[in-house]
């Protein structure tokens, strides 16, 4: 039996800016998937269990595709990445075991992990050769081609290396101290894909309004290391809320969002608060004032979110 673990993540500063080439800053969250590999002689299987969800079972037929055994959406969705990473590694005569304590369709990294974790636990245990780079670089492929197309290096990047990557033209580990976050979760499930396109097609019809946004975006992306560096976490605040107007000028704000943001800052007292990832739905971080969570947390319950700390600069993947 082999067992790996990688984390989740969130965006701190950059989300949609990085897509036409500004640099973004991410960190792993101390929320992890953790996929178990067992022999299995004659079947290749697959269990997702926890997720939030009911536990599920699927087989794969002998073409790789997945037959479900009556599951969740969400499930079959976790199960098509590693089912990729099956495929990807030709694997077979295993039975593959999923649990994950990462949201799933929150943009918290929880399909990278997945594939991260999948592609560690199943290389070990077949005596394949793959050392963090190769695992970063093979996830970020499967995991795009199972998106169509969709996706940045940041999630698998984060789920392999962990720490804090700052994405530009390549993907760069930067060394920063760890901070407690507060994570608050709209129920609205945001679609990436939707989202990215609708902020480019705005580039596209006002680049001489958008690309000094994206511009500004990235200057912020940039002062926030060493802010974090120095722990001067009032003007990493104020560059979150920045951060947080400009991703609502470019229109991937919404309401939900909003009220979580502006009961963090308010009654939660947050330092600072922002969407987090591609918006239109999913979740935002704040960053509480010393020895307040208890407090950021008891505001976005009240405003309808589901908040709870995470603390940032997990460890990458591991193989246990
Ligand atoms: C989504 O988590 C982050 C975006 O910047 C898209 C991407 O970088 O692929 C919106």
């Amino acid at each position: 039996m082999t067992a790996a673990s990688a984390p989740g993540k969130v965006i701190l500063f950059g989300e949609h800016a990085v897509v036409s080439g500004a640099p973004a800053l991410g960190t792993a969250i101390d929320l992890r998937a953790r996929v178990m590999v067992e022999d299995l002689p004659g079947k290749t299987e697959i269990n997702i269990q926890g997720l939030g969800l009911r536990l599920s079972g699927f087989s794969i037929d002998s073409d790789g595709r997945v037959v479900s055994l009556g599951s969740s959406e969400e499930a079959a969705a976790a199960a098509r990445y590693v089912s990729a990473v099956v495929r990807t590694l030709g694997v077979s005569d295993v039975r593959i075991t999923v649990s994950s304590e990462i949201p799933v369709a929150s943009g918290l990294g929880s399909s990278a992990a997945i594939v991260v974790a999948t592609l560690a636990a199943l290389s070990r245990h077949m005596g394949i050769d793959m050392d963090i780079r190769g695992i970063a670089a093979e996830a970020h492929r499967i995991e795009k081609m199972v998106q169509m197309g969709l996706g940045s290096p940041m999630d698998t990047a984060l789920a392999a290396y962990g720490g804090y990557v700052q994405i530009s033209d390549g993907v760069t580990p930067v060394e920063l101290p760890p901070l407690d976050l507060v994570i608050g979760c709209t129920s609205v499930p945001h679609d990436t894909r939707a989202e990215v396109a609708r902020v480019q097609e705005l580039r596209s019809r006002y680049p001489e309004i958008v690309d000094p946004i994206f511009k500004a975006i990235g200057v912020i992306s940039r002062k926030a290391v060493p802010c974090i560096k120095r722990m001067e976490l009032e003007e990493l605040g104020a560059l979150m809320n920045i951060n947080h107007g400009l991703l609502e000028a470019i229109g991937v704000g919404t309401r939900e969002l909003s009220e979580l943001v502006y009961a963090a800052r308010g009654a939660g007292m947050a330092l600072g608060a922002k969407l987090t990832g591609a918006g239109g739905g999913g979740c935002i971080i704040a960053l509480p004032g010393e020895g307040a969570c208890l407090r950021t947390i008891t505001a976005i319950s009240q405003a309808r979110g589901r908040a709870f700390v995470v603390r940032t600069g997990c460890d990458g993947v591991t193989v246990e």
